[in-house]
């Protein structure tokens, strides 16, 4: 019988022997040698924090309990036609009353931390004015438990929930009563429960909930603003992050540290020469400097002013020291590369290079599949704001993540997403770039926002019917990360 070989079989074992892999078993031992440790999984730092991340509306339910006042996200998610699968966070994952068991399925990862976000308008219903005790009680209780788990909690103030009450009297983000109430909030918070919480981020994604809420329309409050008054918005919320910083430095405990959870607008060299990884750094500071450069620098730069021309917002010089107070680390998420860049002889010295259809990308539409994000994202942010601690607040994917008929879900697309990612990401950090831990987006499945229960990113299914929490195929891939802490190749 003669063996037929296709070109590409030929083409497969040349590659594979250029690699020392066709070697038959034993030979290197043969020769004197120790087959080398090809395969090791390659280390993170000692003491890397390990966590996953939630937010309370996408999770809690229970949004008309225990006082609670409504938010922007119950107005919008109950107007018709705004959410695409027509559901809303009423009841979402329950875990407002099944959050014993959810701190279970934390410590059953291995984790040693946890990120989850506080209500605001649970805390205080009417966004100022006389608190509701019994809103902090549930955050006690909550942090209590984790803590009784050995899980650190890190806590978030704002993911989007604004009260209501804010938004009707003063027009939300539109007015700096907004970031003079979220300051008085953080305080709030901040002397309750800095006896237990070390670690609190301010706000969420500033730049997601401005460009789709007050922008485009398409998330909670469903604005669109003209570029003057987003402006003015971006303006407010970095002034409330920064009242919120010395609202926590004024009460919390000692030790207390505070920073914000940005989506940083990521950008990526097209490859690495040294002009491209140039032009990404002043890409990056450009890109980022209505929000996360203003916050790091206390100056908005001459770029970002002059391109706004008379829609530049209106701030004062004492604004801008509030909102440049120095933070304790920087929270990162990061999903997709955004814009790829290469250095060009014109100004400003870089340009943005178009997205091809064939672009690959995952589950969700918007999520293009970039790995090397992850490694120069924090890169170039820790050199052009000189940040020494930086934790990746959130990262993960959307997957098909249907049950099969044995009752498992084999979400092969997120173990392979997260394997590329990690691998990049313990890149960056053999190199000494100041990361942290990082915060896996998400514990479980939930109320993706404007996808409604259509998109899941959890490490857990949820039967939304029976509420039925189920360990993926990536849960066991987490757990082994976690408890090698180390990535595989
Ligand atoms: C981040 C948010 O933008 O991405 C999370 O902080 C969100 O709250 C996650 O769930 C996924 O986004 P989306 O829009 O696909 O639900």
């Amino acid at each position: 019988m003669t063996l037929k070989f296709s070109r590409r079989h030929l083409a497969k074992l040349a590659g594979l022997s250029a690699l020392g892999l066709a070697m038959p078993a034993g030979a290197a031992e043969k020769k004197g040698k120790p087959a080398p440790e090809r395969f090791a999984p390659a280390p993170f730092p000692k003491g890397f924090v390990w966590g996953t991340a939630t937010s309370s509306y996408q999770i809690e339910g229970a949004t008309a309990e225990d006082g609670r006042g409504p938010s922007i996200w119950d107005t919008f998610s109950h107007t018709a036609g705004k959410i695409a699968d027509h559901s809303n966070g009423d009841r979402a994952n329950e875990h407002y009353h099944r959050y014993q068991e959810d701190v279970a399925l934390i410590r059953s990862l291995g984790v040693k931390a946890y990120r989850f976000s506080i209500a605001w308008p649970r805390v205080f219903p009417e966004g100022t004015g006389t608190p509701n005790p019994k809103g902090l009680d549930f955050y006690n209780r909550l942090i209590d438990e984790l803590l009784a788990n050995g899980i650190e909690p890190y806590a978030t103030l704002y993911h989007w929930d604004l009260p209501q009450a804010l938004q009707d009297r003063v027009g939300g983000w539109l007015s700096s009563d907004t970031s003079k109430a979220f300051g008085d909030y953080a305080g709030h918070v901040a002397a309750r429960i800095s006896d237990r919480v070390k670690n609190i981020f301010t706000i969420n994604e500033a730049g997601r909930f401005l460009e789709f809420g007050y922008g485009l329309g398409i998330d909670a409050p469903g604005l669109k603003l003209p570029a003057g008054e987003l402006n003015q918005a971006r303006h407010n919320v970095v002034l409330g992050h920064g009242l919120a910083v010395q609202a926590i430095r004024a009460v919390a405990r000692k030790g207390t540290r505070v920073g914000p959870a940005e989506n940083i607008a990521t950008c990526v060299p097209a490859f690495a020469t040294a002009e491209n990884i140039r032009a990404t750094e002043l890409a990056t500071r450009e890109m980022n400097a209505g929000l996360l450069g203003v916050m790091l620098e206390g100056k908005y730069t001459d770029g970002f002013l002059e391109y706004a021309g008379s829609n530049a917002p209106k701030f004062t010089a004492e604004e801008l020291k509030i909102i440049g107070s120095k933070n304790d680390f920087v929270g990162l998420n990061i999903y997709a590369p955004q814009f790829y860049i290469a250095a060009s002889d014109r100004k400003p010295g870089w340009s943005l290079l178009p997205f091809p259809a064939s672009f690959p990308h995952m589950n969700s539409e918007w999520l293009r599949f970039g790995p090397e994000v992850i490694y120069w994202a924090p890169k170039i942010a820790a050199k052009i704001w000189n940040i020494d601690t930086i934790y990746i607040s959130e990262n993960g994917t959307s997957s098909e993540d249907r049950l099969r008929d044995d009752g498992r879900i084999y979400d092969l697309d997120r173990i392979s997403f997260l394997r590329n990612y990690l691998v990049q990401l313990q890149r960056a950090t053999s190199e000494g770039v100041p990361v942290m831990g990082y915060f896996l987006w998400s514990l479980m499945d939930n109320f993706e926002w404007i996808y409604g229960y259509e998109k899941r990113f959890g490490l857990y299914h949820v039967d939304f019917q029976t509420q039925a929490r189920t360990p993926k195929l990536s849960a066991a891939f987490y757990r082994d990360v976690v408890a090698r802490n180390a990535i595989g190749p």
